[in-house]
Parts: C-alpha cells; sequence; structure tokens
C-alpha cells in the first residue's frame, strides 16, 4: 500500500504575548564557593520587592539561600531562603535579622518558578509570591525602620561576614534568572501582572544582566528561552499532501499566520488523518 497522497491536518499553535531569552546561573549542588555577586549599590530601603525566576534542585537537602544582602552594620539585612520539605520548597524572608517562619512556597517539582518577596517599613508588612498567588504574608516584620544601603547582595550564598564566609549547608542548589529589584513593596494587582511579564517600572532599581554581575567562575551560566503566561491557542485546520501543498509550508503558513505582530510561537502540534490513497 502506498502512503497517501493527502491529510486533513489540524495544526494547534500556541502564541504567548512575549517571551525572552534570559542568561541562567547554575549552581550545580551546594558548595561554599559558587556565587554570584550585584555589582550596583543599592539605595536606602523604605520598603523593597525582589523576584527571581528559580529552579529548585529536587535533590539538594536543607535550606538554600536564594539571596543575601547584607551591611557592615547587619550580616542578615535581607534575605531569601528555602527548604524543600514534603514535596514543596517552603520560602522565608529575613529583614534586618528578623526570621519570618517558613510558608508555603512551590512544588518541588524541578520545574521553573518565579518567586517574590516584598516588605516595606510602614506596618512591618510583608510578603512571599510564588507564580503570581501569594503564599505567606505578616505583619510587624522591622516596623518603622528602613534596610541601609550600599550593602553587598549576593545570589547563592548566606553571608556570614559582609560578601564572604559562605556554608555549603545553607548554600542554593540550583538555577537562577531575571532577578529584579524595587525599592517599595509592590501591591497584589502589581505582583499578579509580573507573573505575566509585565514590568511595573516605578522604583526599579535593578534588572537582570550579566554586564551588572560578578559570577564566581565555576558557576556555569546558560541562555534559556523563556515565554510568558497568558499564552493563547489557536486551532487550524488545512489540507495538505503530495497532490496539494506540502505539509511543511502549510504548517509553516498557518503557524506564522498565528503569530502575528509582537507574539512569540511558544509550540506548534500537528495531527493529521489522511484522507485517500490512490490505489
Ligand atoms: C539547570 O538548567 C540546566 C539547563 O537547562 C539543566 O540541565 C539542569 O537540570 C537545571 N538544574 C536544575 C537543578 O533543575
Ligand atoms: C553609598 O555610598 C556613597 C559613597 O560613599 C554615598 O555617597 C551614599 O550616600 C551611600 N548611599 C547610601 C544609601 O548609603
Amino acid at each position: 500500500m502506498r502512503a497517501p497522497d493527502s491529510w486533513e491536518i489540524i495544526v494547534i499553535v500556541i502564541v504567548s504575548p512575549l517571551a525572552a531569552e534570559l542568561p541562567v546561573l547554575m549552581f550545580q549542588s551546594k558548595t561554599d564557593s559558587k556565587y554570584a555577586r550585584l555589582l550596583r549599590a543599592l539605595p536606602l530601603l523604605p520598603g523593597v520587592t525582589v523576584c527571581a525566576h528559580v529552579q529548585w534542585d529536587r535533590r539538594s537537602p536543607g535550606i538554600g539561600t536564594i539571596f543575601s544582602y547584607a551591611v557592615p552594620e547587619f550580616l542578615n539585612a535581607l534575605q531569601l531562603r528555602g527548604r524543600g520539605e514534603g514535596g514543596w520548597v517552603q520560602l522565608a524572608l529575613i529583614v534586618q535579622g528578623h526570621h519570618t517562619a517558613y510558608g508555603a512556597g512551590f512544588r518541588n517539582d524541578g520545574h521553573w518558578h518565579h518567586v517574590c518577596a516584598t516588605w516595606q517599613a510602614g506596618g512591618g508588612t510583608w510578603a512571599i509570591y510564588a507564580d503570581g498567588a501569594e503564599g505567606s504574608s505578616g505583619r510587624g516584620l522591622y516596623q518603622g525602620q528602613h534596610i541601609p544601603g550600599n550593602g553587598s547582595f549576593i545570589l547563592g550564598q548566606d553571608q556570614d561576614s559582609l560578601g564572604g564566609s559562605f556554608a555549603s549547608n545553607e548554600a542554593f542548589s540550583g538555577n537562577v534568572t531575571g532577578l529584579s529589584l524595587w525599592a517599595r513593596a509592590l501591591d497584589t494587582g502589581q505582583l499578579a501582572g509580573l507573573s505575566v511579564c509585565w514590568r511595573p517600572p516605578r522604583s526599579l532599581i535593578y534588572t537582570w544582566s550579566m554586564h551588572t554581575l560578578q559570577v564566581e567562575p565555576t558557576v556555569r551560566t546558560v541562555t534559556l528561552h523563556f515565554h510568558c503566561p497568558g499564552t493563547t491557542v489557536y486551532t487550524l485546520k488545512s489540507h495538505c499532501g503530495r497532490i496539494v501543498e506540502p505539509c511543511s509550508s502549510v504548517v509553516r503558513a498557518l503557524a506564522s499566520q498565528a503569530r502575528g505582530p509582537g507574539r512569540y510561537i511558544v509550540q506548534v502540534s500537528l495531527l493529521h488523518t489522511p484522507l485517500f490513497t490512490q490505489q
């Protein structure tokens, strides 16, 4: 029997409004040596929001420090740490030495998760968000005081001295990218917007760039393609085959029709059924 001459095809195209190529830092296993340092001075912080994409190492035991910010007067000025437990990664925030309880974070599933932490002097209100949803929050954390500027901001390690004295048992293992910082606490709506890649411009004090990072040489980097949620799915039907247009060009034409300006293709899948076969 010969192969069919024509197919009815259904092309499913998933497009996203935004996508980005981001350099990713890979912290392979917990060490006392791997880190990345921000080469930007931070201002005095009456409030702060820190967000990043994190891929947690499922096999990594105990606590992992996603970032730590130390100033000469206070080593634990600001810190976000997690611990993998019972299928979840729980997260806790530290502000000027005051440690919140570990609360709901994200599934310990090896996938990428978008994590944000906010704090403000007014009321000492704080919150930790994972994938756009509030996990834990509270009040009265270092209320009424400001976090000093000009400190040492380090990814992947807890600092037991200013910019150093790392301990492997509190180090981060996994991948990190897309760190952003604001000098104020963003609200729930703005944080939900962030998870679909809308970036509030006001008070933005740091955006991810390899030029503003000092990366310890054994931390490997890789570039990955990130797409934002808020995707659209198109289901398009056509015919293709030997006696009509070749299938590859029909699929290409349908996909580019779905893409349109300012939209990126996330995935194209193809279902086909033979229409008829010439005997
Ligand atoms: C980090 O990213 C690399 C490249 O995508 C991947 O091979 C590795 O498994 C990731 N690490 C973790 C802990 O997910
Ligand atoms: C940071 O240091 C510079 C230079 O010493 C100083 O002018 C500035 O006021 C400091 N900023 C903060 C927020 O401490």
